[in-house]
């Protein structure tokens, strides 16, 4: 029996990369981790990001003897990895924002990047323009407030869709035509942003191709019988109400536990 897969997040964003993977690897035990007495990680600067992710996701990969680590967040990808792959010997992959194929797809030649503060002012995401949007015009919008709201929605409460309107306005005064989804929260919100877009533009997220890189990890079926479902586990840093919990199972989580985290 392998260990299981530990994706991590600071909230529900990382269900949005945790469907794909368990599409695809449906006997594998999961655990979902994420630190939601720490949320938003959007706002936190950034040693306090490193240390506390860092520090979490070590510590649970020993209690579960995880085989894997995904770091279903932008925000934190953008910083942690090094540091995790220098403390862990099991593989760890990250997320990026979609700036390549948005770039590669867009005709207009205009893309945006719909993010966390963190993520749309950090270095790493500069880089990855230079590097592959080049020759693209690219309008960032960097919001916290998107984040709490697809939080609200997971918790089963009314989803404010003249908020969203308003973080998009950016957006909706353009000619962009390709989105990015830079944050793992955003693709819970899909509908409701498309909905908010006044004209059509095509969203993209990183799900599929996590969901693939994990996969070239795997060398095994999970359980060793193939008809065995894995056990999907969920794990938070402070308390979670009982919408999120009807969320969690509705995703085919039977199991949650809330982890002391240090301060
Ligand atoms: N889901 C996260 C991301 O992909 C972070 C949300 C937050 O805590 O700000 O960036």
């Amino acid at each position: 029996m392998v260990g299981s897969i530990l994706i991590f997040d600071s909230g529900i964003g990382g269900l949005s990369v945790f469907e794909p993977i368990q599409r695809q690897l449906p006997h594998h035990d999961i655990y979902y981790l994420f630190d939601n007495a720490r949320l938003p990680y959007g706002d936190l600067n950034e040693q306090e990001l490193i240390q506390g992710c860092v520090e979490l996701i070590v510590e649970q990969v020993r209690q579960i003897n995880a085989s894997i680590v995904v770091v279903a967040c932008n925000s934190a990808s953008t910083l942690v990895l090094p540091e995790l792959r220098k403390q862990l010997t099991i593989p760890v992959v990250g997320v990026v924002p979609a700036i390549k194929p948005a770039a590669q797809k867009s005709k207009t030649g205009h893309i945006g990047l719909l993010a966390t503060p963190g993520t749309v002012a950090r270095q790493y995401t500069q880089d990855l323009i230079s590097s592959f949007a080049g020759g693209c015009k690219v309008t960032l919008v960097g919001s916290s407030e998107l984040v709490l709201i697809a939080e609200a929605k997971a918790k089963r409460q009314t989803v404010n869709h003249a908020k969203i309107a308003s973080i998009l306005a950016p957006i909706n005064n353009t000619n962009l035509d390709t989105l990015v989804l830079g944050c793992t929260h955003f693709p819970l919100l899909r509908q409701e942003i498309d909905e908010a877009l006044t004209h059509k533009v095509v969203l993209l997220d990183s799900g599929d191709a996590i969901a693939t890189r994990v996969m070239s990890f795997m060398d095994d079926k999970g359980n060793g019988e193939t008809e065995v479902q894995g056990t999907l586990k969920a794990g938070y840093t402070k308390e979670i109400d009982v919408g999120l919990k009807e969320t969690l199972a509705d995703y085919g989580f039977t199991q949650f536990e809330c982890i002391a985290v240090a301060n």
